[in-house]
Order: structure tokens, then C-alpha cells, then sequence
């Protein structure tokens, strides 16, 4: 008996946690300042010590075209997994955020208050098309 009690309470607790989440994370795009200026510099570097030399800039362009209104998170996921593709996962998560932060910078997303965060978020934040 007590332990059902228990296993209900966690149960609710866990229903609360999850709705509550719903509630706060709002869509957004990649629009809405979902960036920082310092994310942007810092990204830049890692840029063009680890991704200048395969793809150019269009080539991420025609990347965000191709994944109009997919998560963010997805896209970070994939660069995570598989780039620098000589050197897959290679980079502090730290980087691929920012490289991140300053491929949309340089496709003209403006920066904001929000500092990017894989694990705030980033799934609720919407790729559009430059
Ligand atoms: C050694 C060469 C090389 C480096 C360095 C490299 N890439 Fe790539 N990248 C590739 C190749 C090859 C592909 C797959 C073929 C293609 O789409 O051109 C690819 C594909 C991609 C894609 C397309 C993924 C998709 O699903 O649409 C993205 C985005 C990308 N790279 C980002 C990056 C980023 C960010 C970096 C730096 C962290 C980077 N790449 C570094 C070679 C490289």
C-alpha cells in the first residue's frame, strides 16, 4: 500500500514536470533572437578553424533551406554526429553550438538575449529558410 502511494506520487510528479515543460517552452524560430553576440564570435572561430575548408557559406544556406521548420536541436544533433566529417564529434558541444549560432548569424538571424542552449529549448526553436 505504501508503495503505491509512493508510485503515485512520482507519477503525478513526473505528469506535473512534463506539462509544466509544455506549458513554458513556447515555439520559436530562429528569428527571435535565440542567440547571443558572444555565442556568434565564439562560433566563428570554430568555424574557421573546423568547417571553412569543406563548405562554404552557401552550402549552409542552402542547409537551413532544405531544413525549413525542423527543430534546431535536430540540425545540432546531426552536425554533432557527423561533421567535421574527417573528425565526427571531434568538438567540445560548446562548439557546435556556437558554430551554430554564427552560421545563422552570417544567414542573417538576428542575436538576442537568449543564449542557445542544446538542453533549454532548442527543440522548441524552428529552422526557417534564409
Ligand atoms: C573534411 C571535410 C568537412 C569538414 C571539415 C566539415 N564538413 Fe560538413 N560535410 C562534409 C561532407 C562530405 C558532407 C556530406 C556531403 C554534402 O552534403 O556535401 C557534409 C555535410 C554537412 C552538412 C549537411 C547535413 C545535412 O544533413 O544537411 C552540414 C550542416 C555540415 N556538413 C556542417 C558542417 C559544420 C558545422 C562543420 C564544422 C564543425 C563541418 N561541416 C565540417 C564535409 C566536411
Amino acid at each position: 500500500m505504501k508503495k503505491s502511494v509512493k508510485m503515485v506520487g512520482i507519477a503525478s510528479l513526473l505528469i506535473g514536470l512534463l506539462t509544466g515543460q509544455t506549458v513554458l517552452a513556447q515555439s520559436k524560430t530562429v528569428n527571435d533572437g535565440v542567440f547571443t553576440e558572444a555565442q556568434v564570435s565564439a562560433g566563428q572561430v570554430v568555424y574557421d578553424s573546423s568547417c571553412k575548408t569543406c563548405h562554404n557559406m552557401r552550402f549552409y544556406r542552402d542547409t537551413l533551406k532544405s531544413w525549413n521548420n525542423q527543430p534546431l536541436l535536430y540540425l545540432w544533433e546531426s552536425i554533432m554526429g557527423t561533421m567535421p566529417a574527417d573528425n565526427p564529434g571531434s568538438l567540445m558541444l560548446d562548439d557546435y553550438t556556437h558554430v551554430i549560432a554564427y552560421i545563422l548569424s552570417e544567414n542573417g538571424f538576428p542575436a538576442g538575449d537568449m543564449k542557445l542552449d542544446p538542453d533549454n529549448g532548442m527543440d522548441q526553436i524552428h529552422i526557417l529558410s534564409p
